[in-house]
């Protein structure tokens, strides 16, 4: 598997893809953009991801460790966005095929929101899930410390990296920001957390606009 060029998405992976955000969202000014962007993650993510958060509880709390660490306003709009392929395509927990079937949300996600954003958001998008591959490939703490729900995803996901793999996703430019994002990503489940809403982040998500 190669990491750094877009994979195609199948067609039947395609006609799980909401179109109506990207239709909603080319169209208006970038004020206008975050609006739609916003009012998407708001209403269809109160799904929940697993046992203890929401979609959007999971984002938020993402995109506050990325602020709380200083990150780039790239980086804090990619923590944001990085799981939008899940809603996307309606993954959440009360569908049973959830992490059973893997419908590529990281793939779908960073191809969606290319028109929108330059590579340094859709990059440690891209790279979230293959950037577990790698941590749990280099670090064996690491693993252990994953989510139940994360452990089982893994597998789905490939499992452990080949060295010609961890090779071909260490020469991705900005694979090292996907590393930092995963490792947020991973703390970002925590159950009844109050975390800064979604509006926080307008200024930021709306310099990002390419
Ligand atoms: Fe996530």
């Amino acid at each position: 598997m190669t990491f750094d060029s877009k994979s195609q998405l199948s067609s039947d992976i395609e006609k799980y893809i909401d179109p109506t955000l990207a239709q909603e969202m080319r169209n208006g000014t970038a004020e206008r953009k975050v609006d739609t962007l916003f009012n998407y993650m708001e209403k269809r993510g109160q799904s929940f991801y697993d046992e203890v958060v929401t979609q959007l509880e999971h984002a938020l709390q993402c995109a506050a460790l990325a602020k709380q660490n200083d990150a780039s306003s790239t980086l804090i709009t990619g923590a944001l966005l990085h799981d939008i392929g899940h809603i996307i395509l309606d993954e959440h927990n009360a569908d049973k095929a959830f992490l059973d079937t893997d419908l590529s949300h990281e793939e779908v996600g960073a191809q969606y929101m290319e028109p929108f954003f330059p590579e340094t958001v859709t990059t440690p998008i891209r790279l979230h899930v293959p950037a577990k591959r790698y941590l749990c490939t280099t670090d064996a703490s690491y693993h252990d410390g994953l989510s139940e729900a994360s452990k089982r995803s893994f597998i789905v996901q490939g499992g452990v990296m080949s060295d010609k793999e961890r090779e071909a996703f260490e020469r991705i430019p900005h694979f090292r920001d996907a590393l930092t994002l995963r490792r947020w990503d991973d703390l970002a489940k925590v159950k009844g957390l109050e975390s800064a809403e979604l509006e926080t982040y307008r200024d930021i998500v709306q310099r990002c606009f390419i």
